[in-house]
C-alpha cells in the first residue's frame, strides 16, 4: 500500500506538472531539482509505479507521473471538493433552531453565517410575532458566553462599545434594533466593519482579530440609517400563510403552552381567518381553561362566537 506522506508528494508533483507545459518544456521530464524532492525518494516512487523515468543521462534523470499516479490524484481532488464541505454543519448541530417552526431558509441562512469564517451580518425584519426574537434567543442558547443578547432600547449606560470591548463576544444579538440610540448605532457602524473607535479608551479597543458577527431584529427599517442598513443582509420575514399559521400555532401551543394536541388543533382551527398573530393564540390558550375556547376568542377578538351579550 501507499506509504504515509507519499500522497502529499504525489499531489505536490501533480501541482508542479499542472503549472508547466509537460509537452514542450518538460518533454524529457522534470528532475528532482524542479520538484524539490530528494532523488532517493523519487526513485522509490518510481519503483512503486508512481513515476515514469522518461529520460536518463549522467547528469539528468527526467521523471513524470504515471497514469496510476494521475488516477490517485484525481480521486483525491474529488474527495477534497466533495468531502469536507458538509462537515461544519455537524458542529452547529441540528439542535439549533429546533424551537422555531418553519422558516427553513432563514435557518439555513443563519447557520451559514454563524459558520462563516468572516462576518456576514443579518437583520431579520417584518411584522410582529414571526419568531424574530426566538431566532436570536436560540442563537444565544447555543453560543452561550460567545454571544451577547441586547435589546436596542435597553443597552447599558456604559454603552455598546465598552460592553463589547469588555466581554469580547463573537456574536452580537440585537433585538429591536430600531430603538437603539444614536451613539450606540454609530459605534455599531464601526464595529461591523472591524474598525477602531477613535475615542476608545485604552483597554477599550476591540480585538480586530476577533471580528464580530451581528444578528439583529427589527420591525421597522425606516429608522435605520442607510449606512447601517447597508452593513446588513436584510432578511424580511413575511406574515404566515393560512397553513403555516395553523402549523405554527399548533406547534407553539403544544410545545410551549403544554396543551393537548386536540385543544391546540381546536384553537388553531377556530382562529383560522380571524387572526394572523401567534400571540393571539397563546392568549386564548391561557384563558381557555377558565372560560372555554369559544368564549376566550370572543372576549379577546370580539365578534360573533360565544354568547355575544357583553
Ligand atoms: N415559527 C415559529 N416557531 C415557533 N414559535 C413561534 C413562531 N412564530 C411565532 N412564534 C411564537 O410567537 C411568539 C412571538 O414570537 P417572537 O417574539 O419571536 O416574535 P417577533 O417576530 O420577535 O415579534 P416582534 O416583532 O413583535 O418582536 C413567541 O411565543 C413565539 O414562540
Ligand atoms: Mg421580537
Amino acid at each position: 500500500m501507499m506509504k504515509d506522506g507519499d500522497m502529499e508528494l504525489i499531489m505536490e508533483i501533480a501541482r508542479f506538472e499542472a503549472s508547466v507545459d509537460m509537452e514542450k518544456e518538460y518533454r524529457i521530464g522534470w528532475s528532482w531539482r524542479h520538484v524539490r524532492i530528494w532523488p532517493a525518494t523519487l526513485s522509490r516512487l518510481f519503483k512503486d509505479g508512481y513515476l515514469d523515468n522518461v529520460f536518463r543521462s549522467n547528469s539528468f534523470t527526467g521523471y513524470k507521473l504515471t497514469e496510476k499516479a494521475k488516477a490517485i490524484v484525481l480521486a483525491n481532488q474529488q474527495e477534497d471538493t466533495v468531502g469536507p464541505q458538509p462537515k461544519p454543519m455537524v458542529n452547529l448541530g441540528d439542535e439549533l433552531f429546533t424551537d422555531v417552526i418553519g422558516h427553513e431558509d432563514v435557518k439555513i441562512l443563519l447557520k451559514a453565517t454563524l459558520l462563516a469564517e468572516k462576518p456576514v451580518h443579518v437583520m431579520l425584519t417584518g411584522p410582529p410575532a414571526l419568531a424574530k426574537t426566538l431566532f436570536l434567543w436560540d442563537i444565544e442558547q447555543t453560543f452561550g458566553e460567545q454571544a451577547i443578547w441586547l435589546v436596542g432600547s435597553a443597552i447599558s449606560k456604559a454603552g455598546l462599545w465598552d460592553l463589547v470591548a469588555e466581554r469580547e463576544p463573537k456574536i452580537l444579538l440585537i433585538d429591536e434594533m430600531d430603538k437603539m440610540n444614536a451613539v450606540d448605532m454609530a459605534a455599531l457602524l464601526t464595529m461591523m466593519e472591524g474598525g477602531r473607535l477613535v475615542r476608545a479608551k485604552r483597554g477599550r479597543e476591540l480585538d480586530i482579530n476577533n471580528p464580530l458577527k451581528v444578528v439583529a431584529a427589527s420591525n421597522r427599517l425606516e429608522k435605520l440609517s442607510p449606512e447601517l442598513r447597508s452593513r446588513f443582509a436584510i432578511r424580511k420575514l413575511n406574515a404566515y400563510g393560512r397553513s403555516e399559521f395553523l402549523t405554527v400555532v399548533k406547534g407553539v401551543l403544544v410545545r410551549k403552552e403544554g396543551l393537548s394536541d386536540e385543544l391546540a388543533e381546536e384553537i388553531a382551527r377556530k382562529l383560522d381567518g380571524r387572526s394572523q398573530d401567534v400571540r393571539d393564540a397563546i392568549r386564548i390558550a391561557r384563558l381557555a381553561p377558565q372560560v372555554g375556547v369559544d368564549k376566550a376568542i370572543s372576549l379577546l377578538l370580539g365578534g360573533e362566537t360565544g354568547t355575544g351579550s357583553d
